[in-house]
């Protein structure tokens, strides 16, 4: 049984020629509260558009 809500391994997501998450792994575990906090400019909303899948993978 997968013991986490959301599993995240080495994700990368560039905006044109500028990688703004590298190798990120997160795991969100079941039935609790998760926070992700960060400066601004980290890549916090990158994360939760990838995870919302409103950035989608494109080919080179
Ligand atoms: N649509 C975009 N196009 C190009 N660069 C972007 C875009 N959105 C965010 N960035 C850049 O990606 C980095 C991470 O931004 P973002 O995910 O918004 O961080 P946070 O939400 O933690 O402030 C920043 O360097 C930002 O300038
Ligand atoms: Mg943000």
């Amino acid at each position: 049984m997968n013991e986490h809500q959301i599993s995240v391994q080495k994700l990368n997501v560039w905006y044109d020629h500028h990688r703004v998450l590298k190798d990120v792994n997160v795991n969100i575990p079941k039935k609790q509260i998760t926070a992700i906090i960060g400066p601004s400019g980290c890549g916090k909303t990158t994360l939760f558009m990838s995870l919302n899948r409103l950035l989608e993978l494109t080919e080179a």
